[in-house]
């Protein structure tokens, strides 16, 4: 059986890429369904439209209230049945209504090791720390700010010459490979969560 993906974006859309370049082979054992967006004008829907993916956006502004955003978006993602749903660079907390559809099937990748460095800059906040390995974190969405249970993690070395923008690429460049990987093993094995351990298999 193909697990559909639903995949949410906000930008650029590379870890998207990758899925649905992965997805093209059917040994995979995943498709992307549809791919949504929190904002308009994005390459990261232009990529799911090149690809033939159908698209949606919900945009907060459009929305009286957050919560009402959140039952919008949530609607959105559940008219494609999801069996899992990947955060891609999506800069949006999803809320109640969300999770209580789609939790511990959402998933969602973020640009430093957790527990260290949560929230929208990753990168930067790493490299004014000064550490010297950083990486990504693919984790289980909770309540929280990058605080769900983990999934898979890969280091990446902060260079002396770094910037935040040089160190996030190679960092990105870490996030597609995992991302890939470990989603793929859901769609075949199936994940195990206990408590905050994680592992694939049924
Ligand atoms: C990725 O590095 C992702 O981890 C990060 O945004 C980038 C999106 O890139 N997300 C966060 O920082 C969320 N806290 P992409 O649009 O090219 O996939």
């Amino acid at each position: 059986m193909t697990a559909r993906l639903v995949v949410l974006v906000s930008g650029s859309g590379t870890n998207l890429q990758a899925l649905l370049d992965a997805c093209a082979d059917p040994a995979y054992g995943a498709e992307v369904v549809a791919v949504g967006a929190d904002r308009d004008g994005i390459l990261g829907l232009e990529r799911a439209e090149r690809a033939g993916v159908a698209t949606f956006v919900r945009r907060v502004a459009d929305f009286e209230s957050r919560e009402a955003w959140d039952a919008a978006l949530t609607e959105a993602v559940a008219s494609y049945a999801p069996d899992v749903v990947v955060l891609a660079g999506f800069m949006k907390l999803v809320g109640p209504a969300f999770l209580a559809s789609f939790g511990g099937r959402t998933v969602n990748t973020h640009p430093a090791l957790s527990p260290s460095f949560p929230g929208m800059h990753g990168p930067a906040d790493a490299l004014a720390y000064g550490v010297k390995v950083t990486g990504c974190t693919l984790f289980v969405v909770d309540a929280g700010v990058d605080t769900g249970a983990i999934i898979a993690q890969t280091a990446v070395p902060v260079e002396d010459d770094d910037t935040a923008e040089t160190l996030h690429e190679r960092i990105k460049t870490a996030e597609r490979a995992m991302l890939v990987e470990a989603v793929g093993r859901m769609a075949r094995e199936g994940v195990v969560v206990e408590g905050r351990r994680v592992r694939f298999g049924h």
